[in-house]
């Protein structure tokens, strides 16, 4: 699976399965069939309340647990020091692991001060339970913030993004202070796969609009978490690695 490296020296997979609405047995089945065709990084949160399942399915791919990219999320009303602390310990425990290879906050909360919830992601980086630590949602004045109080580097800020829906200023700010970002929603929550323009040029790659999509994020290298649930999605999803969008459809896709 193609990487980009993380500040924290780390890799992460340029790829990922989103899980938000995958529960139970279907979140564990799902999982697992995304290990098994080949997907090295799983993205999940507490307030998916599926990471039993997602520890689960990794387990039972038979893919070994180093071999895969591990993202949780602290929810935003659980930031403060010893909240994050107890919610933390309460993911490692749900997912059966020993630690997550990303640890985020997953929406900014103005009411609690950042510098707090830093210091407890720093304690957990710093103990290893969390490999790299960084943000989601954040704004490009949040980004500095936390840039500049947190010890450990902020690795990554994971914001909504798709054709049609990108922030040029957030996505350059996050590059000038080498924090990497992750689009979530990378397919419009679906939508995408039915957007014209993406579908007349997937016809020239022969491929379909969903993986135009995807290929455009990462040929900028922004990390993708589409969420699927068939292996037929998870298949074709992981189809954008071995072409490329030229240099207009690129800018085409910037303009929609
Ligand atoms: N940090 C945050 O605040 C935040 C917020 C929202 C989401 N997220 C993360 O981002 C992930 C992705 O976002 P999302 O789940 O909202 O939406 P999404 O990934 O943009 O879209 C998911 C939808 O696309 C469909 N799909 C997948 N592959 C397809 C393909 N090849 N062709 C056609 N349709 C396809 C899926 O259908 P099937 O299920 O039928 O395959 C599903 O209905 C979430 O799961 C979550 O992990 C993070």
């Amino acid at each position: 699976m193609v990487a980009i490296e993380l500040q924290s020296g780390h890799a992460m997979p340029l790829l990922g399965l989103g899980t938000w609405n995958l529960r139970g047995a279907a979140c564990e089945r799902v999982v697992q069939m995304a290990l098994q065709v080949g997907y090295r990084h799983i993205d999940t949160a507490y307030m998916y309340e599926n990471q039993i399942e997602v520890g689960r399915g990794l387990r039972s791919s038979g893919v070994e647990r180093s071999e895969v990219f591990v993202t949780t999320k602290i929810w935003r009303d659980a930031l403060q020091y010893d909240q994050i602390l107890q919610q933390f310990a309460a993911c490692l425990e749900m997912l059966a692991m020993d630690y997550v290879d990303l640890l985020l906050v997953h929406w900014p909360n103005e009411t609690v001060p950042l510098g707090e919830s830093l210091r407890a992601f720093d304690e957990i980086a710093a103990s290893g339970r969390a490999r790299s630590v960084g943000v989601s949602n954040f704004t490009p004045q949040l980004i500095d913030e936390a840039c500049a109080l947190s010890t450990a580097p902020i690795v990554n800020n994971q914001v909504e993004l798709h054709v049609g829906n990108i922030d040029e200023l957030l996505v350059e700010h996050c590059r000038q202070k080498a924090v990497s970002v992750t689009a979530y929603r990378p397919l419009a929550k679906g939508d995408a796969a039915n957007d014209a323009l993406l579908m007349e040029i997937g016809e020239r790659h022969a491929k379909s609009a969903a993986q135009v999509a995807l290929r455009w994020l990462v040929q900028q290298e922004i990390v993708a978490i589409p969420k699927a649930s068939s292996a037929q999605h998870l298949r074709a999803n992981m189809d954008i690695f071995d072409w490329a969008l030229d240099a207009d459809e690129m800018q085409q896709l910037r303009r929609l």
